[in-house]
């Protein structure tokens, strides 16, 4: 195909760690870019960018925290720029779904002459095993600020096909993808379902943000983080997303994996076991 690497940004995350083991099972070139790598990769370090893209002709761009953070847009159109100056040809980048504000750093980078697929997923499965949710998981109480609204969860794994297949084959390029699970859950819902899998009792409680941001607070998380958590569970968990799409569906022709299915699987594994 081409001699050049595939650069996954974010590639020990969630979904990065997938997108780049897709890529090498395929045998594709890939170099994993992140603050622990070699070279190193920083989003708030621009000196960084460069050598990260090197030799490279695609990258998937998994942006932190959130595209929706101030200064997103900025730094997502100097990054694009930068890429395209250095050869790039493809850029795939994963978003939020409902984020107006990071909108406008999809546009930042649609704009940079690149080959572009923006891919607009909900929130992932993960986030109850491999993310910030998974410490209440294990000590057995979940705390967040939502109640009833639901939300389509969605599987690492199908948004790491999505993002292979769109770096991969032309008939992505230009697309914006929304990408949701089957079925639509409320946080307590997808509680309920893990501890059934686990075998554990769980609980789930519903508590006001400004409590919720507070504790936050207290526990020394630094303010712009909380009010990206904030923003997220007030403005874009306010039902906007409460919606189904058939986009895992037309892209990669079967259905999203179900989140019976990962709770199962994933309680297998013990993670959320109180030993592990
Ligand atoms: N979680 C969700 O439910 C969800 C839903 C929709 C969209 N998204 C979007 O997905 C993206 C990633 O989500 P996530 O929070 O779940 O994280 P994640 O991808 O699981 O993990 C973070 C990854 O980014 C790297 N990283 C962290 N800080 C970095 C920095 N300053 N510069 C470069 N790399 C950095 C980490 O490696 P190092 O620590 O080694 O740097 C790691 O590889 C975000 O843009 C988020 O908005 C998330």
């Amino acid at each position: 195909m081409t001699d050049k690497l595939t650069l996954v940004l974010g590639g020990t995350g969630k979904t990065g760690r997938r997108v780049a083991a897709r890529l090498q099972e395929r045998g594709i070139a890939v170099r994993i870019g992140a603050r622990s790598t070699s070279p190193s990769f920083d989003w708030t370090d621009e000196a960084t960018w460069a050598a990260a893209l090197e030799n490279v002709d695609r990258v998937y761009v998994c942006f932190q925290p959130d595209l929706a953070s101030p200064g997103a847009v900025d730094t997502m159109r100097r990054f694009s720029a930068l890429a395209v100056h250095a050869g790039i040809k493809r850029l795939v980048l994963l978003s939020g779904r409902g984020e107006d504000e990071a909108e406008a750093a999809e546009r930042a980078l649609q704009a940079s002459g690149a080959d572009w697929t923006i891919i607009r997923a909900s929130w992932f499965f993960e986030n109850f095993s491999e993310g910030f949710l998974a410490d209440g998981i294990v000590g057995g109480s979940v705390y967040l600020p939502t109640d009833a609204v639901t939300e389509p969860f969605i599987s690492c794994d199908d948004i790491a096909d999505v993002a292979v297949a769109a770096l991969l084959d032309d008939g992505h390029v230009g697309k914006v993808y929304s990408l949701t699970g089957p079925r639509l859950m409320t946080f307590a819902d997808a509680v309920a379902e893990i501890a059934a899998a686990a075998n554990r009792r769980i609980s789930y409680q519903s508590v006001p943000v400004d409590d919720f941001a507070a504790q936050l607070k207290g526990d020394g998380v630094p303010d712009d983080y909380v009010a990206l958590i904030r923003y997220l569970f007030t403005s874009v968990l306010d039902g906007r997303n409460s919606h189904l799409t058939s986009d895992v569906e037309h892209v990669l022709g079967r259905r999203p994996r179900d989140f019976a299915d990962y709770a199962r699987e994933t309680a297998a594994t013990d993670v959320w076991s109180l030993a592990a």
